[in-house]
């Protein structure tokens, strides 16, 4: 099949590295002569070709892409609320979910488009598959800050993310230290503990909750009395949003709008108010939140994100329709969405980081295993 014209779409929630992506993917198709149409906000720009939020769909070359390496966000904009299969619509005053991916499938055929990066975490690698599933020409490139995707050493974002994390606890090491205080620092990961595991290594916390090793408040209390003892009377806790006690249920912040998944917070505020009136010290918290998604990207991110987006023009060259570009380090290689969203990437408990971890006396809120 001969290609003259692709699109590109940035979908699901920002990280550093979507720029990179688009800037190999614009840079490396325009080297073959092909054109590149941007996708305006996921697939928002598909499901309404006048979308505009605020500039619509356009062309891209290489003007348009310089100096983008190094900015965090995403030139197209996206959305994690354009979910073409279940999408929202208000119809008499109630909100309702259609199905929109004909129009999508329409719409990309009168665009005339031979096939469409999509740029995405798993919910976008989900929505990929569908539109595949229908007929559309369309290669996935991992990205989310959670590493969360299966069947891809790295996703692009997460080692930003893990950078301004641990630039976080550093500083929290100062006043903490300073003050003789507990702190708490939560942050993200949806259901993945990697940027706190890695954080938590990285930054030297004394201890590390993950979703994936439920904790108790015990062994925490035992950790923090024994560097007391030591004469540490301070102690940094690095928390994931989705981590919980043993006998719990993750922190939300309630029922959402439809369409759209809870959100995760509260769990650092959790743990603060059940440790504290068992201390003399000061327990204080910190939500990272949203400030591990942007900036800008890692040389690592800006490297990664930059083989991504040219390795996906090279997988459409090629005809591997309905592959997602992945590292096997040092490789780029190509591996069937499919197959990348069948197991979500979550840390095993008794990975090699959670040991080495422990080998330094990081606590888990877990009885160590012997
Ligand atoms: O998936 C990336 C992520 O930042 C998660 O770590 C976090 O739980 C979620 O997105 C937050 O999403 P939103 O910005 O839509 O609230």
């Amino acid at each position: 099949m001969t290609i003259q014209r692709i699109g590109i779409m940035t979908g699901g929630g920002d990280c550093p590295g979507l720029n990179p992506v688009i800037r190999g993917a614009v840079l490396k198709a325009r080297s073959l002569g092909w054109e590149v149409l941007g996708i305006e906000d996921a697939t928002n720009g598909l499901i309404d070709l006048d979308y505009r939020s605020p500039k619509g769909n356009r062309w891209l070359g290489p003007d348009d892409v310089r100096g983008i390496i190094s900015k965090g966000g995403t030139i197209l904009g996206t959305s994690n609320k354009s979910d073409p299969f279940n999408y929202v619509v208000t119809v008499d005053g109630v909100k309702k979910e259609i199905d929109v991916s004909d129009r999508v499938i329409a719409n990309y055929h009168k665009l005339k488009l031979d096939g469409l990066i999509s740029i995405g975490g798993d919910g976008s690698m989900r929505i990929a598959q569908k539109l595949i599933d229908k007929g559309m020409n369309i290669i996935g490139v991992p990205k989310t800050i959670d590493q969360d995707i299966g069947c891809t050493d790295y996703t692009f974002g997460f080692n930003t993310a893990v950078q301004t994390a641990t630039d976080a606890i550093d500083r929290l090491h100062d006043t903490a230290e300073s003050h003789d205080r507990i702190m708490v620092v939560e942050l993200m990961g949806r259901n993945a503990g990697w940027i706190t595991l890695h954080a938590a290594l990285a930054g030297a916390a004394h201890v590390c909750l993950i979703p994936e090793i439920p904790y108790r408040i015990e062994p925490i209390l035992e950790k923090i009395l024994e560097r007391q003892a030591r004469g540490n009377p301070y102690s940094i806790i690095a928390i994931a949003e989705g981590a919980h006690p043993v006998a719990g249920t993750q922190s939300t912040e309630g029922p959402r709008a439809l369409g759209q998944m809870p959100r995760l917070l509260g769990a650092g505020h959790r743990l603060a108010a059940t440790l504290e009136p068992h201390l003399e010290m000061e327990v204080r918290v910190v939500v990272l939140g949203h400030l591990q998604r942007g900036g800008t990207p890692t040389q690592f991110d800006r490297i990664l994100g930059t083989r991504f987006g040219s390795a996906a023009v090279e997988a459409m060259r090629i005809g591997k329709w309905g592959h997602m570009v992945a590292l096997r380090t040092p490789d780029i290689v190509l591996v069937p969405i499919a197959d990348a969203i069948a197991e979500p990437h979550f840390v095993p408990p008794n990975h090699s980081l959670v040991r080495a971890a422990r080998d330094v006396g990081i606590g888990f809120g877990d009885d160590e295993p012997r």
